[in-house]
């Protein structure tokens, strides 16, 4: 067989095996929103499988969808068939599948992120639309509300806020610390950190209506309203004027790369801060190279410059001035942003504990 011949039926392989994954991994998404594998691992073991009419009365769902999720997820090798056609999770696979992981949530991102598919297409021609509106994703706010919690919760305190250094957690559970979090979706990271700090206050701020409205709904863990935390819908590269030198410190989480104008919102961010004021943005890795990128970061790179292609990219390209950076935009671009709009001396750091950001710091001088 020639060298071509070779190349051809391995990418024949892939091809088919790639189609495979992403129904499998679709699937998993409908068992992670319908809570099927927490259900099915409650209700069966390997010594005690349960038929797919157990796993519907459990999870208050029809015999027949179930029957053929089941069957999908064995043959996909996700959970386990016998003869019977009994099912089961094997034991050493409970925990990663009932559990909302980084990797189980995003599983659930291209139902999320496809929705506007022709639309996107239409992108790419030369004669189609610049890219597209964030409300053209009506699931995006729940989809990063729940893998920011995935990939952040455990962190933000522990890790990234002690890293950020300049006495900020001291200052913060001293109190009378004023906190603006930029782009913060559904406010997930706004509420957290309110919750933790009650002497400080906390502004998020978003241009979405339907993430300030989600924002809005957040309760303490108690279930009470928070009176330390408020939010506004407002463009990051248009804050309100009064805000001029008000904020010790400036967050943004994954919200930059996706800005129309991230010039704008860093030229903001550095007006509204105090004199000496930090700026912390946890932003996507990269080099700003893509053949880097390829040897660091292996698929983890070709799944973020995908989510950047369906989403990240097409919201922040659709006005005739946009900067159009994209997810990877990367060290490089993300550093020169900075320099250029305010902060010159800029700090990388590493967050191993967020497996895909990376975390820029600099002072207001
Ligand atoms: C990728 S999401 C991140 C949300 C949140 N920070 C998180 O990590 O869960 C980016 C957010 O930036 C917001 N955004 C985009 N452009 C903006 C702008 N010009 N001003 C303010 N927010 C913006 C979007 O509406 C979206 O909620």
């Amino acid at each position: 067989m020639s060298q071509q011949q070779t190349c051809s039926t391995s990418m024949k392989e892939k091809l088919f095996n790639l189609a495979v994954s992403n129904v499998i991994s679709n699937a998993i998404n409908i068992g992670n929103r319908l809570n099927l594998f927490k259900t099915l691992a409650d209700i069966s073991s390997e010594k005690g499988p349960v038929l797919p009419e157990q796993l519907a009365e459990a999870a208050g769902c029809k015999e027949r969808y179930i029957r053929e999720w089941c069957n999908c997820m064995a043959c996909g090798q996700i959970i386990e068939v016998n003869e019977e056609e009994k099912f089961w999770i094997a034991a050493e696979n409970v925990q990663e599948l009932s559990n909302s992981s980084f990797e189980a949530v995003m599983n659930g991102m291209m139902a999320t992120l496809l929705e506007p598919l022709d639309e996107l297409i239409d992108c790419f021609r030369k004669d189609g639309p610049l890219g597209l509106e964030y409300a053209q994703f009506t699931k995006f706010q729940y989809f990063m509300g729940t893998m920011s919690q995935a990939l952040h919760e455990k962190h933000v305190v522990a890790d990234m806020l002690p890293d950020i250094g300049n006495g900020v957690v001291e200052k913060l559970e001293a109190g009378g610390v004023r906190v603006l979090d930029v782009g913060c979706g559904g406010g997930f990271h706004s509420s957290l950190l309110a919750e933790q700090y009650p002497k400080s206050h906390f502004v998020g701020l978003d241009i979405g209506e339907d993430a300030i409205r989600q924002a809005k709904q957040r309760k303490t863990k108690s279930g009470a309203a928070f009176n330390n935390l408020e939010f506004i819908e407002c463009d990051a590269g248009k804050m309100p004027e009064i805000w001029t030198d008000s904020f010790d410190l400036v967050l943004i989480f994954d919200a930059c790369h996706d800005q129309r104008r991230p010039d704008l919102c860093v030229q903001e961010i550095h007006r509204v801060l105090k004199p000496s004021g930090m700026f912390a943005m946890v932003e996507v890795l990269g080099s700003s190279n893509v053949y880097t990128d390829k040897a660091a970061m292996g698929p983890l790179a070709a799944m973020m410059y995908g989510c950047s292609m369906f989403h990240c990219l097409p919201v922040g390209s659709n006005c005739p001035d946009a900067l159009c950076y994209g997810a990877m935009w990367g060290q490089k671009r993300a550093t020169d942003l900075l320099k250029k709009c305010g902060f010159p001396d800029v700090k990388v750091i590493d967050t191993p504990y967020f497996p895909i950001n990376v975390m820029y710091c600099a002072q207001k001088n």
